[in-house]
């Protein structure tokens, strides 16, 4: 029996997940990293972190499944999207890479559409400026590191860094490209016009290739390190939003994901290169050929449930805070809770935004303050997916559910009333290292294509929450909080 191993560089730590042609998990590892915040807003990563925790996770899978390197078929790779790492000449990071929670491009967003003008980016990327996208993060170091982008030869995202100590090719994926916001999204690969505005040549961009296409091959020094086969070939991949909707089975029009890990993702996919009119939800290309994305990111979901946990009942296990909440009414008895604890990106893109609870009373328990998290997590989601539902994403008839978040029953209920759709969990829950493996088995020709591997290994689990409680009043309510309170934000983040 042959295997393939799917890779996901997150933010936090690098996973090996180790498939066989039934597309079972057979043996996983993880090794974790940290992150540095070494200025307000800046949130950077050494790439050398992710080559060291990439070794050590294929060995320890590797040897958790007691199988030589010489049977795994293919590698896929997925990773945390939009960060920055620029390359010298010998193909070493010329700085820390700089990572998509990093918040310091505020002033080259205006610069970039005050040169492409906001209505033609948004036209050719799918996007307005954000500072969690590459292409600000590209103008900051020309701005205020011109010497480091003058020395640049070759700009990559930190899972293409991966490969490139993988294989020794540079390349990327259409799902990464199109999230560096220097794609053109319907022609799914780079726009002349926008590398102009950025200020790079096209010689510092890798090619472009479709999730399972093969580009590379593992190299000589990669194989002794990993105890990976000399030449195994290693697949596009995709950014981990893209490659997670591979690994949750979402290929089609009409197939809509939401995760509810730390942050909350609403992903559907599409036909066509669909784009919200004002860009409050991204668009992005899909790590198959001929599909497209729209996606909203709230920044904390499931993180918020884990701030007030770890603030008010250090230690507690979610199952007790969950039953504590599911106690409580729906409307919180009349208590609501704004999720922008890390600040917003969708469907608010404001860093200043801050979380609130609004109408605290004596009344009011920890049960009470667990439910009303759990239901503004579920209102902001709705935003977002209600915004694509006007944009021209179809209802779906079922949405697909996953992410920590997704254990505690009563926070899919809420979900699945507040959001006015039926909700289905799935057989395997093993996100964007899962994409990255599919990707691999079908490059090296399992099947042929991604989407009908998916289809096949992806099944939803038996039973559907469905929606059924109406939540439209308090919905109402949470919508025009942030509204009136956005000045507010600003001037508390003065103080
Ligand atoms: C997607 C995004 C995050 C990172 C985290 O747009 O910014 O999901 O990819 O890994």
């Amino acid at each position: 029996m042959g295997y393939v191993l799917g890779m996901d560089t997150s933010t936090t730590a690098t996973k090996a997940l180790l498939v066989d042609s039934s597309g079972a998990v057979v043996a996983s590892a993880a090794a974790e990293y940290p992150f540095d915040s070494p200025a307000p807003l800046w949130s950077e990563q050494d790439p050398e972190l992710w080559w060291t925790a990439t070794v050590q996770s294929i060995r320890a899978c590797l040897e958790n499944a007691n199988i030589a390197g010489s049977e795994v078929e293919a590698v896929g790779v997925a990773g945390q999207m939009h960060g920055l790492v620029l390359l010298n000449g010998q193909g070493r990071p010329l700085r820390p890479a700089i990572l998509w929670n990093d918040q310091r491009t505020g002033a080259e967003c205006d610069e970039l559409r005050a040169r492409v003008g906001r209505d033609r980016l948004i036209a050719i990327t799918g996007n307005d400026a954000l500072t969690g996208f590459t292409a600000s993060k590209v103008m900051w170091v020309g701005n205020h590191e011109p010497e480091v982008l003058g020395e640049a030869r070759s700009l990559l995202l930190p899972k293409d860094y991966v490969r490139y100590r993988l294989t020794g090719q540079l390349a990327t994926d259409k799902a990464g490209g199109s999230g560096t916001q220097m794609f053109d999204l319907s022609q799914r690969d780079w726009s002349e016009e926008i590398i102009a505005a950025v200020g790079i040549h096209r010689s510092l961009l890798p090619d472009s290739f479709e999730g399972d296409e093969v580009c590379g091959r593992i190299s000589g020094e990669a194989a002794l390190a990993t105890g990976l086969e000399r030449g195994t070939p290693v697949v596009a991949g995709a950014g981990d939003q893209a490659a997670n909707a591979v690994g949750t089975g979402i290929f089609d029009q009409g197939q809509v994901a939401l995760s509810l890990g730390t942050s909350g993702v609403v992903f559907a996919a599409s036909r066509e290169p669909a784009i919200e009119p004002q860009a409050r939800v991204h668009a992005f290309c899909h790590a198959v050929p001929n599909r497209w994305h729209m996606m909203g990111v709230m920044l904390s979901a499931a993180g918020s449930l884990r701030w007030l946990r770890d603030t008010i009942a250090p230690g507690m296990p979610f199952e007790i805070l969950s039953d504590e909440a599911s106690a409580v009414a729906p409307g919180s008895d009349g208590l609501l809770f704004l999720p922008y604890l890390t600040g917003e990106r969708t469907p608010h893109p404001d860093p200043l935004a801050r979380g609130a609870f609004i109408g605290l009373s004596v009344r009011h328990t920890r049960g009470h303050l667990a439910r009303a998290v759990m239901e503004g997590v579920a209102f902001g989601l709705r935003e977002t997916y209600d915004l694509m539902r006007a944009a021209g994403v179809p209802e779906p008839d079922l949405i697909r559910l996953s992410g920590g978040g997704s254990r505690s029953s009563v926070w899919r209920q809420i979900i699945a009333d507040v959001v006015g759709a039926d909700l289905v969990g799935l057989s395997i829950t093993e996100g964007a290292a899962y994409g990255a493996a599919i990707l691999a088995a079908s490059g090296a020709g399992w099947h042929d294509t991604a989407a009908g591997l998916g289809e096949q290994w992806v099944q939803t689990s038996s039973g559907t929450f469905r929606s059924a409680t109406d939540y439209s009043q308090s919905y109402d309510l949470y919508r025009r909080q942030y509204p009136m309170l956005k000045s507010t934000f600003a001037e508390l983040a003065d103080l």
